[in-house]
């Protein structure tokens, strides 16, 4: 009888030891590894496969074909029936793809899946819904609340791999949906469910299912607290396509962002809205975040953040107290701490405000989350608008990076940012002066910009500054 291979993999990085390790010399994190026993088959699969990777073709063994002879996939696109998701996904669901949904735990994945099939139930065909961690009359519960009643959504309660694929084959659906991927398990691994090999190792399967058999399949995988998974993080290279569903849970705005895409745009977001119906989509996402903007209050900017390939307005607030005791004391929200700090020790030096000793909070509205450098403008001027005590218009966006010279720096697709605060009936925009700002500038007024829309050109901080506090 063939011996059992013993090996300790590193549940945080997935990596493989022969011996057992108390700190991973992958990922340096400690006591992470974890034994695991390949029975028999698995072993001698793998081994097959190694022969086959560098021996002799035998039996079945594909072989390379030239370019022009390899008939192109017809990819149409299936639409999920919500547009804000298939602009995610890169403008509907391929055939035979598989797509990772990580997200924490009750952010509303299965909400959003079931949703899904219910539409897709509903539009194309059959869809079969394999749910591991609750029982189908929990999810039936869940769809009588979401008002889904399709004759064509099959639930299934299961969480070994064979018997998952052989229901697919069985069943032939248009789409499935794995709910979670940590509750599946192949019975030849004897690592526990959730394990990063026997999480790597369903996805991968699941994967040759897609591809062999044509059908797209979801996959939801939950991440952890510390924001590492034995799920999403480790299987992103596996998946064809990646979304993550974040937002706050005591907010009820939902990010759905695409990480990566084989077959699209990434960096794409839509966006959600928890309701006690389900989630609702939120197709005009700068006018829901200014709604209950106040008008006329200090510390408060509007920034045009390009979220994929669409801009949205968001407000920025900032607060700055004097310190009366110690250190002083930042705390940021939705944006990076980092960030701010450098934005601070630019107003210190190079505009001259003894923002210093003063405590600074820094919010952004909504529960979303700011990455990009172009939105330096608006947080250095929500802080300078609050400590001077002076308001920006309200009609007034305003767009730039911020250097550390206190210059402002040129940011992507400007025509775009400042027609959708136009749109949004913003009367004043501030951009940085650069070499094309004059050109673009007449480019723009010939595009349609509203006559009265005026966009406004500063080379520095400090004069961008001025005429925010100013006018
Ligand atoms: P769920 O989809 O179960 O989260 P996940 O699968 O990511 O763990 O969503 C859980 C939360 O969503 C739960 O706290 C209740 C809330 N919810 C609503 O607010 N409205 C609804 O219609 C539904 C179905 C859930
Ligand atoms: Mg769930």
């Amino acid at each position: 009888m063939p011996k059992l291979r013993t090996k300790y993999v590193c549940q945080q990085c997935g990596g493989e030891q022969s011996k057992w390790m108390g700190k991973c010399p992958d990922c340096g994190a400690w006591n992470t590894f974890e034994e695991v026993t390949e029975t028999p088959a698995a072993a001698a699969q793998q081994r097959r496969q190694a022969v086959l990777s560098n021996g002799q073709p035998s039996q079945g063994t594909q072989v390379p074909i030239a370019l022009p002879d390899i008939q192109p996939l017809a990819q149409t696109r299936i639409s999920v029936g919500y547009t804000e998701m298939d602009r995610v996904l890169g403008g509907g669901l391929v055939a035979g793809s598989l797509t990772l949904i990580g997200g924490e735990p009750g952010i509303g994945k299965s909400t959003l899946l079931l949703q899904v099939s219910g539409a897709i139930a509903h539009q194309v065909g059959p869809v079969l819904y394999i749910s591991g961690e609750e029982s189908i009359e929990q999810v039936k519960m869940r769809a009588e609340r979401l008002e889904i009643s399709e004759a064509r959504l099959y639930l299934l309660a299961a969480t070994e791999l064979d018997s998952i694929v052989e229901a697919v084959h069985r069943l032939k659906p248009s789409l499935v949906i794995i709910d979670s991927i940590q509750t599946v398990f192949a019975p030849h691994l004897t690592a526990a469910p959730g394990s990063i090999s026997q999480v790597r190792e369903c996805t991968f399967q699941l994967m040759q299912l897609a591809k062999s058999t044509h059908i797209p399949i979801f996959v939801i995988g939950h991440v952890t607290k510390e924001g590492v998974v034995a799920g999403p993080k480790a299987l992103e290279h596996i998946a064809d396509t990646v979304l993550y569903l974040e937002g706050e849970r005591y907010h009820s705005y939902r990010l759905l962002r695409g990480v990566k895409n084989r077959f699209g745009a990434t960096h794409e977001v839509g966006v959600f809205e928890m309701q006690g119906e389900g989630l609702v989509e939120v197709t005009n996402p700068s006018a829901v975040f200014l709604a209950d903007r106040a008008v006329g209050a200090t510390g408060s900017a509007v920034v045009v953040s390009m979220e994929g390939t669409r801009p949205i307005l968001v407000e920025v607030q900032a607060l700055v107290t004097p310190t009366n005791f110690g250190n002083a004391r930042h705390t940021t929200n939705g944006i990076e701490y980092n960030r701010l700090l450098m934005l601070l020790a630019v107003l210190t030096k190079r505009v001259g405000l003894a923002v210093g000793n003063h405590d600074v909070y820094a919010n952004v509205v909504g529960g979303f989350t700011l990455e990009e450098p172009a939105i330096d403008l608006g947080v250095a001027a929500a802080v300078a608008s609050s400590y001077r005590e002076r308001h920006i218009p309200p009609d007034m966006a305003l767009v730039g990076e911020v250097g550390l010279s206190g210059e402002l720096r040129a940011v992507s697709r400007l025509p775009l940012r400042v027609r959708e605060a136009a749109k949004l009936g913003f009367k004043r925009c501030i951009i940085p002066k650069t070499g094309k700002a004059v050109q673009l500038q007449a480019e723009l007024q010939d595009s349609g910009l509203p006559a009265d829309f005026k966009i406004l050109t500063a080379s520095t901080l400090a004069v961008a500054l001025e005429i925010a506090l100013h006018s």
